[in-house]
């Protein structure tokens, strides 16, 4: 099956890339690559222009990544201070807050102002080049401020989703070595508070090193600061110097952490660097959005998200865009929100995830339809595969089936979009991601690593490497190496599964690690069983994904508790509450299955594949059981499963 085909169109007319264009960029970057990257880096501005683009092998013996590597720039100067002379009273972002209507509007002059005054803040803090800022913010201005503050003075900034608790922020904080925290009094969610400074009171307990926190009023709740240590952002500001001269970076120095869950242990700290990050967030924006001169982008994702970083904050700015910061969520005050919100600032592309579309819809169409949307020019998808039905929808009701939707396939680790339609080049497919941009080499890839031409179905990798790709594992040079290119020798291997149709379409099927992706959010395994088992009753957990008619997927526990214990369903709301207090909201266990032993090999290994079954309600067809320590472990998982 190839799919349902929805020719480019009309989109067609006045679409700068054209199906030839994208065809011939694509064999030039395939041909002749440094040519190709040579030119094309020149989308962003040098402060000490580059000799040549590519230098990387993905070989252990003499592995490395650097793009562009003698070149100087820097990326908040590409995304403020080149835009002054022409564009300088156009306004950069459009703050839209959690109740309907708040608004708040800054001009890419307001901005470079106030992102130098942050600038000098920081520096005044004592903080230099190199030095690691977490940011624990809600989606205000002040958080691109913060971003693009420390892109201006050097330093590397790890922002820290606000939905993360107290200890997933110590853990953060600790991991890189922040001696500064940037957060607010409180953030504001679907009409709720969330306590971001007490979080942070209470992660610092575990992070002495830390000497400053600074405190954006969000909501001016009255919050303890602790002398010597806590300052109000907004002082600091109004007494700091609106000029404040950009670093020049080196191509490859650190720009930004952002930890992110792995299959395995505590998430990773993935590192991007300057300049191949700015030519991939700068070049995509452009061309996968086919951003025009005037519009306004919207694009939904948090910035403590990746797709926050790339597509709100610095692709967006960098091209000289309106972008929209939204901090309430689509549910509030009404399922209407994100359309009476499109059509009262005039959104012409939106950017969301299937889990919204999935959840919007179950709403009914009323919703969309008593708004007009006519704004709206392209709709994008983002953050797990979107099923044909939602996209079917997002095509045909919210975008009146006149808006292409761009399924955009990328990861944390990519630092920005790889595959995707480009719209006016690419006939559509609900469901397929499409193809691969200009420079990208997606492969497909059997068990035993050998290469699948053609139509197949396997594991996806990418046979080499494009500018935007993550530099390393913050302070863990052979994690980087061991967990991306030890699997397929040589090439870089993504974690997801991928069927490539006769078009030469691609379908990502979901991870094939033990990531689940829940939301659009990853989640490790790994660090939901941790948070299980240092609850004191708890002796053992194991956790697979479970297929989610809205989230995509869910989180399905298997726990075995302590001798002499008792399930209990009140044991059951409280370890799942547990969860949710330990990593966060995201984190929380859709089902929990007390159980009394998981089935392990007689080497003691956990056999997910059976658990994965039995989560998705497939209790026939369990395969081989046969190396199991103790088999008759099977009949008893699938007896109680209706209790989850
Ligand atoms: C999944 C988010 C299908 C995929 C940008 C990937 C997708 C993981 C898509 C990365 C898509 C992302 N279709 N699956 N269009 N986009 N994914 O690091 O499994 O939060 O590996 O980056 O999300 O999630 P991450």
């Amino acid at each position: 099956m190839t799919g349902k085909l929805y020719p480019v169109g009309d989109a067609a007319s006045d679409a700068r890339i054209t199906r030839a264009d994208y065809l011939r960029r694509y064999a030039e970057a395939a041909t002749d690559p440094e040519a190709y990257w040579m030119r094309e880096g020149l989308c962003v501005d040098w402060i000490r222009p580059y000799t040549r683009a590519k230098d990387v092998s993905f070989h252990e013996v003499d592995f490395r990544i650097r793009w562009f590597p003698d070149g100087e720039l820097n990326l908040s100067a590409n995304c403020l201070d080149r835009h002054l002379a022409e564009r300088g009273d156009q306004v950069a972002i459009i703050w839209e807050g959690d109740e309907q209507g708040d608004e708040r509007r800054i001009s890419y002059r307001e901005l470079h102002a106030e992102v130098c005054r942050f600038a000098n803040v920081l520096k005044a803090q004592g903080v230099r080049r190199s030095d690691r800022v977490t940011i624990y913010l809600p989606m205000i201005i002040e958080a691109a401020v913060a971003m693009l503050a420390c892109a201006r003075v050097g330093a590397i900034h790890s922002v820290v989703f606000g939905g993360f608790s107290p200890d997933a922020l110590a853990g953060r904080i600790q991991g890189c070595g922040s001696k500064v925290v940037v957060t607010a009094d409180q953030g504001c969610r679907g009409g709720k508070r969330i306590p971001l400074k007490a979080n942070v009171d209470e992660a610092l307990a575990r992070c002495p090193e830390v000497e400053r926190v600074v405190v954006v009023r969000r909501t001016g709740a009255d919050v303890p600061m602790t002398p010597g240590r806590d300052l109000w952002y907004d002082r600091l500001v109004a007494d700091a110097s609106p000029e404040c001269p950009s670093e020049p970076m080196g191509a490859e120095d650190p720009l930004f952490i952002l930890y992110t869950s792995g299959s395995t242990g505590k998430p990773k700290g993935v590192l991007h660097t300057t300049g191949g990050y700015a030519v991939w967030t700068t070049s995509t924006f452009r061309d996968v959005f086919d951003y025009r001169d005037g519009e306004l982008f919207w694009c939904t994702a948090d910035v403590g998200w990746v797709t926050g970083h790339s597509y709100v904050v610095y692709g967006p700015l960098a091209n000289g865009a309106t972008t929209v910061m939204f901090d309430g969520v689509p549910s509030y005050p009404d399922h209407g929100r994100l359309w009476e919100t499109v059509d009262r600032l005039g959104v012409n592309t939106l950017y969301t995830a299937p889990t919204a579309i999935r959840a919007l819809m179950r709403e009914g169409d009323e919703w969309v339809t008593r708004h007009s949307r006519r704004s709206l020019r392209l709709l994008g998808s983002v953050g797990e595969p979107i099923n044909p039905e939602a996209w079917d929808w997002y095509h045909r009701i919210v975008g009146d089936g006149r808006c292409p939707i761009v399924d955009t396939w990328w990861q944390t680790e990519t630092g920005g979009i790889l595959i995707s339609p480009l719209p006016g080049a690419t006939d559509l497919k609900p469901g397929s991601a499409c193809l691969p941009l200009p420079g990208v080499r997606p492969v497909i890839v059997d068990a035993d690593g050998d290469e699948l031409d053609g139509p197949a179905e396997g594991n996806l990798c990418i046979a080499d490497s494009w500018p935007g790709q993550m530099r390393n594992v913050w302070g863990d040079d052979q994690r980087f190496f061991q967990t991306y290119f030890t699997t397929y020798p040589g090439k870089y291997f993504t974690g997801d599964g991928c069927r490539r149709d006769a078009d030469g379409y691609y379908w990502i099927t979901g991870r094939v690690d033990d990531v689940i992706n829940v939301s659009g959010h990853r989640m490790g395994t790994a660090e939901v069983e941790s948070a299980l088992v240092a609850h004191r009753q708890v002796s053992e957990a194991a956790v697979v994904g479970m297929p989610h008619d809205v989230k995509g997927q869910g989180i399905y526990a298997f726990v075995t508790l302590n001798a002499g214990e008792v399930a209990t369903e009140r044991l059951r709301d409280e370890l799942r509450q547990w969860v949710r207090r330990e990593i966060g909201p995201v984190a929380t266990p859709d089902a929990l299955q007390f159980t009394p032993a998981l089935p392990k090999t007689r080497s003691g290994k956990i056999m997910r594949r059976i658990l994965r079954k039995i989560a998705e309600g497939e209790t026939s067809g369990l395969g081989d059981t046969s190396t199991l320590a103790d088999p008759a472990v099977v009949a008893q998982l699938v007896a109680d499963r209706g209790s989850a």
